[in-house]
């Protein structure tokens, strides 16, 4: 019976063994998984506007979120285009990029913050940036849509929601401020 029970622990615990080893290696990998997200340097103040900006997109695609599920299309719609579209003014920064005719006073003269933000912004974000307020508009259109005809077919709407979360994902794979 004893030498059963060796027999048989033996061959449990080998497999038990290389688990754990995956395990240790799966956790090596992760810890070693490096962040190549591009660091952003923004000055202090433009970067705590960068993210009260953002905390705000988080709350209007809440409140764009519960106005959709409570079949209030219109409202959803009005939200996307107010809050997070191209003419939001949380898109100003993206809206006044690559204008160079700005005045550039320094925010404690009374420059503004967005401006300096707009300066300071790359590129490549600006283009995701701008991706995002623009599917918000495009969203917007379509819950319009999904309102005029009774909410009858809101799966156009709804793939359009997705894509709006799917523009701020691949800005916050790509880029970090911190
Ligand atoms: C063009 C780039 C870009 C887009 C688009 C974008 N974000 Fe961000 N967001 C960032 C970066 C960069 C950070 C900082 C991440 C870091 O440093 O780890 C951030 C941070 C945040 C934070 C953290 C705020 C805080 O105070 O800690 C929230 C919330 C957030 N984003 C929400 C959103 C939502 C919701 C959307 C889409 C509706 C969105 N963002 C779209 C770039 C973007």
């Amino acid at each position: 019976m004893r030498i059963l029970v060796v027999i048989l622990s033996c061959f449990f615990w080998v497999p038990l063994a290389s688990a754990e080893k995956e395990l240790h290696k799966s956790h090596q990998a992760n810890s070693s998984t490096a962040d190549t997200r591009i660091l952003v340097v923004y000055p202090p103040e433009v970067k705590a506007y960068a993210f009260a900006n953002m905390r705000r997109h988080l709350e209007a695609l809440a409140e764009i979120m519960v106005a959709f599920s409570n079949a209030q299309y219109g409202q959803a719609a009005d939200i996307a285009d107010n809050k997070l579209g191209v003419d939001s003014h949380g898109a100003t920064a993206c809206r006044v990029h690559g204008d160079h005719s700005m005045p550039m006073l320094p925010i404690s003269e009374g420059g503004h913050v967005e401006h300096h933000m707009a300066k300071l912004m790359p590129e490549g974000w600006w283009g995701l940036g701008q991706n995002m307020h623009v599917s918000a508009n495009e969203f917007a259109n379509k819950a319009r849509d999904a309102a005029k005809n009774g909410g009858a077919d809101i799966t156009l709407a709804s793939v359009a929601l997705a894509k709006i979360t799917q523009q701020c994902v691949a800005c916050h794979s790509s880029y970090r401020m911190q």
